[in-house]
């Protein structure tokens, strides 16, 4: 989603310096960019829309500014064009902005800034800010800043330039914003993977606070104008870790890196105790499991429930996130609430953190990203080690949360004096990708077809659920994910020639349930592939077999999930679109 880069230097020449660091976001999705450079007191302003390579263009000339600020913009608020780009600028071109986020009571504000002369030129949310900035006639900066957030409900991470000086303003609101300063420079970034070039470390902005940032110092205030002082965070291998390699696409690199992400979480469970303060203490009391997160860390969810209640026998319920914010949830001391998030800025399961902290239900979060406002927030973070997920679509950081969740459920069943009944050393032997190469024929079949299904039963309705999305998200093929047991109540009525169906079995105590689902979709015309780790014999309702590699039969969602990555990255790169960045979405949604 949307991105900010601030820069002031002490060497002219800094729109290269900014545009570099811009297209480090560029992994986060967008739709537009601009850049706005303080010329001599006069702001220079340059948007495109597309690629940053189009501003890129537009700024082919060795300019002499030390300070400037740009954006990737993801449209909510007005339609993709050159008017709605960012940054911003006042009317009376005294302040520039930057903002990611989005102004709720934008309108209100609209009216109140037209009510004063001041019409806006863009259909944003954003230019409300710099407007408001200029209206107010305080003497210091710092002093209008708080009161104009003061008048902003919704979320937001600012960036903001006044023409008089040499300095970068910013403020923050449930969307995450980073400073990083050396000898000669300074800078401000919605990321903090564009600091690992230039800076050693670099500041966490808190929430609802905000900071004047230059080239001596960096005066973070709380909304009260208190000052307060803040701790650096050093830059370590995951803010260093986004290097494409060999491979053509982001999304075909984390597929593979999924054997080496399974390693390096097991070896690190073991080797740092994780699960320390998820002690007997902490789980006196806890009477039920809710987990909560978004799209595929809500399929996680749904997973981990069931490898709790199962392993642990302790209630376990997966919610969306942005489902359980308004169902009146019934939770308070006696819950764990567990959050998932591969980016830990998914504003609605941060949110659901924050209203289940209010209601004082304990937390847990498991995320990648360990700088993330969600790592910092919950009471106890399980750490996914997946290194940094560039691709929008989700792969090895879904596998990854399966893997820890798995663990998870072991501990809470070794807590309640029950021994660990899975074997994790069993994946060392496991070939993550066997019959691979048959992916590309089976491509060609979902290409065939107009109607594509995936069902299962228990775990295997969750990997169905996984393929679709995976399948939806990167190609636009339009699919149905169901469980098994459902098709007879309804969807069995789409199924016909034009049909395929994706029947995953792992469990051999469902396989006669699920062969028999397979029959009733043959009696209608559907074609079938049977995706299963079991010595299934083929049989005449099915038309495809696949079968990936044998392991224990608790860890076969782990593998059982990976022909479907590859089978949508493969699809995808066939019809000619983009695995890593599809239409319309972004890799962190910090917007609710
Ligand atoms: C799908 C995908 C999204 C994310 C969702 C939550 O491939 O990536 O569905 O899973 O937006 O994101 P995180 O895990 O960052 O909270």
């Amino acid at each position: 989603m949307c991105g900010i880069i601030g820069y002031l230097s002490t060497e002219p020449g800094v729109s290269k310096k900014i545009i570099h660091n811009l297209k480090k976001l560029e992994y986060r999705g967008y739709d537009s960019s601009g850049i706005c450079l303080l010329k001599n007191t006069k702001f220079f302003l340059k948007k495109s829309v597309g690629e940053i390579q189009n501003l890129e263009q537009k700024l082919k000339f060795d300019d002499n500014c030390t300070l400037g600020i740009a954006h990737t913009r993801w449209a909510t608020h007005g339609k993709v064009s050159l008017k709605n780009t960012h940054p911003h600028l006042s009317q009376d071109k005294s302040w520039a902005v930057v903002h990611n986020g989005i102004i709720e009571n934008y309108l209100e504000l609209k009216s109140y800034l037209e009510s004063h002369g001041i019409t806006l030129s863009s259909e944003t949310d954003t230019e409300i800010i710099p407007n408001l900035m200029a209206t107010y006639d305080n003497a210091d900066n710092i002093e209008k800043l708080k009161q104009v957030t003061c008048m902003l409900r919704g979320s937001y991470a600012i960036c903001l330039l006044h023409k008089g000086e040499q300095a970068i303003y910013v403020a923050r609101r449930h969307s995450p914003l980073y400073i990083a300063q050396n000898k000669t420079s300074c800078m401000v970034s919605s990321d903090p993977v564009t600091f690992g070039e230039d800076f050693d470390s670099y500041y966490a902005l808190p929430d609802d606070c905000l900071a004047k940032v230059d080239l001596k110092d960096i005066l973070v205030y709380d909304s009260n104008l208190n000052k307060i002082n803040i701790r650096p965070c050093e830059i370590g291998s995951f803010e260093k870790s986004a290097e494409l390699g060999k491979y053509n696409y982001y999304a075909e690199k984390e597929i593979s890196e999924i054997p080496k992400v399974v390693e390096e979480i097991l070896l690190n469970y073991n080797t740092v105790d994780h699960f320390k303060k998820i002690n007997k203490e902490f789980m006196k009391n806890i009477k039920k499991i809710k987990l909560i997160g978004c799209g595929t860390a809500y399929h996680a969810c749904l997973m981990g429930a069931k490898y709790i209640q199962k392993d642990a026998q302790i209630e376990a319920q997966a919610e969306i996130a942005s489902e359980f914010r308004y169902s009146n949830p019934l939770i308070d001391q006696e819950t764990l609430c567990i959050f998932l998030s591969q980016s830990g800025e998914t504003a609605d399961t941060l949110l659901s953190l924050e209203l289940a902290k209010n209601m004082g239900a304990k937390t847990i979060a498991i995320v990648n990203v360990p700088y993330s406002s969600i790592a910092r927030q919950a009471d106890i973070v399980l750490p996914l080690c997946a290194g940094m997920e560039v691709a929008v679509m989700s792969t090895k950081a879904y596998n990854a949360m399966l893997t820890v969740l798995k663990l998870l459920s072991q501990h809470f069943r070794w807590l309640d004096g029950k021994p660990k009944n899975v074997d994790f050393s069993k994946l060392k032997k496991v070939n993550y990708f066997k019959s691979i190469d048959q992916i590309d024929e089976i491509s060609d079949l979902v290409l065939k077809h107009e109607k594509i299904f995936f069902i299962g039963r228990a775990e295997d309705y969750v990997t169905a659920l996984e393929a679709g999305l995976k399948l939806k998200e990167i190609t636009y093929i339009n699919c149905v994910s169901i469980p098994s047991g459902e098709l007879k109540h309804g969807t069995l009525s789409l199924v016909d020639q034009k049909s395929l169906v994706f029947v995953i079995a792992t469990d051999p105590d469902l396989v006669a349930k699920n062969l028999s689902s397979a029959s009733e979709i043959k009696a209608r015309g559907g074609k079938i592939v049977l995706v299963t780790n079991l010595d299934v014999k083929s049989c005449e309702d099915i038309d495809y077999l696949y079968k990936f590699d044998e392991t224990e039969q608790a860890l076969s969602s782990l593998l059982s999930v990976i022909p479907f990555q590859v089978l949508s990255y493969k699809t995808c790169v066939k019809l000619g679109f983009s695995p890593d960045k599809p239409r319309n979405l972004a890799k962190s949604v910090t917007v609710e």
